[in-house]
C-alpha cells in the first residue's frame, strides 16, 4: 500500500506534531519586525550595483509567492500539519519580498517606479510548481529551501567584502535563519516519508537531485543575466548545489548517492526553472 499520497493516519499525525514543535519555537525565539530589527540608517550607498542587482533578483524570486502557495496548498488540504505550516511558511515567506525591496529603496538602489516594474514582471507570469505530486514538491522544496539558504549565507560574506552594509547584513541574517528553520521542518518531514515509503522517497529525491532548478528567475526579464551574476560571484552554481546542498541534504536524511544510484540515473544539471 502506497501510503505516500493522502492518507497514512501515522504520518499525519507525526507531521501535524513536527509542525506544532517547528511553530512553538518559531513564536518563541524567531519572530522579528521589519520596522524594529534591522539598522535602516545604516544603509552603506557606495556598496556595487551588482549586489542590489542580485537582491532585486531575490525580491523577484520571493514575490512568486501567491503561486507558491497557491499551488501547493490543495495538494495538502487533507495534511493539517503540511497545511498550517505552509500557511506560516506563507507569512514568513512574506516578509522577506517586503525587507528585501525595502533594502533596495532605503539604500537608494531602486526608485518606486522601479520597484513597481519588477511588480509587473512578476505578475505578468505565473511560476508552475516542477513537480505534480505533494511528495515531489516537498523533496523540491527541502532542497531549494537549503539552496536558499546557501545563497543568502554567501552573499552577506560578500557584502561584508565589499565594505559591509549593516542594513543589509541584518536582513540577509535574518533571512538565512528563517531558511534553514524552513528546510529542517521539510527535511524531518521528507525522513517521516523514507520511513514510512523508502521506495517511493527514493525515487522523488533523485528526480530532484538529477533536476534541480532554481523557482522562477527564469521568468524575469533578464533571466540570464541574472543567473550570471550569481554564478560569477560563486554564490550559487552547480557545484555549490551538489557540495553544499545536495551532499548535506542526503547527509542529514542519513542517506548517500549510492542509495540514488540505485535509481535510473541522468548528468546533474543545474536549471532555471520557468525558462
Ligand atoms: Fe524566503
Ligand atoms: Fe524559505
Amino acid at each position: 500500500m502506497n501510503f505516500t499520497t493522502t492518507d497514512d493516519p501515522v504520518l499525519l499525525a507525526r507531521t501535524y506534531q513536527l509542525f506544532r514543535e517547528y511553530f512553538r519555537l518559531a513564536e518563541k525565539k524567531r519572530r522579528w519586525s521589519i520596522d524594529d530589527d534591522i539598522p535602516w540608517d545604516q544603509c552603506n550607498p557606495r556598496l556595487t550595483g551588482v549586489v542590489a542587482d542580485i537582491i532585486e533578483t531575490y525580491c523577484a524570486v520571493e514575490l512568486y509567492l501567491p503561486d507558491y502557495l497557491g499551488k501547493q496548498m490543495p495538494m495538502v488540504r487533507n495534511n493539517r500539519g503540511k497545511a498550517w505550516f505552509l500557511a506560516n511558511w506563507g507569512y514568513e515567506e512574506s516578509k522577506h519580498s517586503m525587507v528585501l525591496g525595502d533594502w533596495l529603496l532605503k539604500s537608494r538602489q531602486r526608485s518606486d517606479e522601479q520597484m513597481a516594474d519588477l511588480d509587473n514582471q512578476v505578475y505578468a507570469n505565473e511560476f508552475q510548481l516542477p513537480y505534480d505530486t505533494a511528495l515531489g514538491t516537498l523533496c523540491y522544496t527541502m532542497m531549494q529551501e537549503l539552496a536558499t539558504w546557501q545563497n543568502y549565507v554567501h552573499l552577506r560574506r560578500i557584502v561584508q567584502d565589499e565594505g559591509g552594509d549593516p542594513a543589509l547584513e541584518k536582513v540577509l541574517s535574518l533571512l538565512s535563519i528563517d531558511e534553514r528553520a524552513h528546510y529542517n521542518f521539510f527535511r524531518k518531514i521528507v525522513a517521516l516519508y523514507l520511513e514510512r515509503d523508502r521506495e517511493t522517497t527514493l525515487e522523488h529525491l533523485h528526480r530532484v537531485v538529477y533536476d534541480f532548478r532554481m523557482p522562477a528567475v527564469g521568468l524575469l526579464v533578464n533571466s540570464q543575466q541574472r543567473m550570471a551574476q550569481i554564478r560569477a560571484l560563486k554564490i550559487f552554481d552547480e557545484e555549490v548545489f551538489f557540495f553544499q546542498v545536495c551532499v548535506p541534504a542526503l547527509a542529514d536524511l542519513g542517506l548517500t548517492k549510492a542509495d540514488l544510484k540505485k535509481r535510473k540515473s541522468s548528468p546533474a544539471r543545474l536549471v532555471v526553472a520557468g525558462s
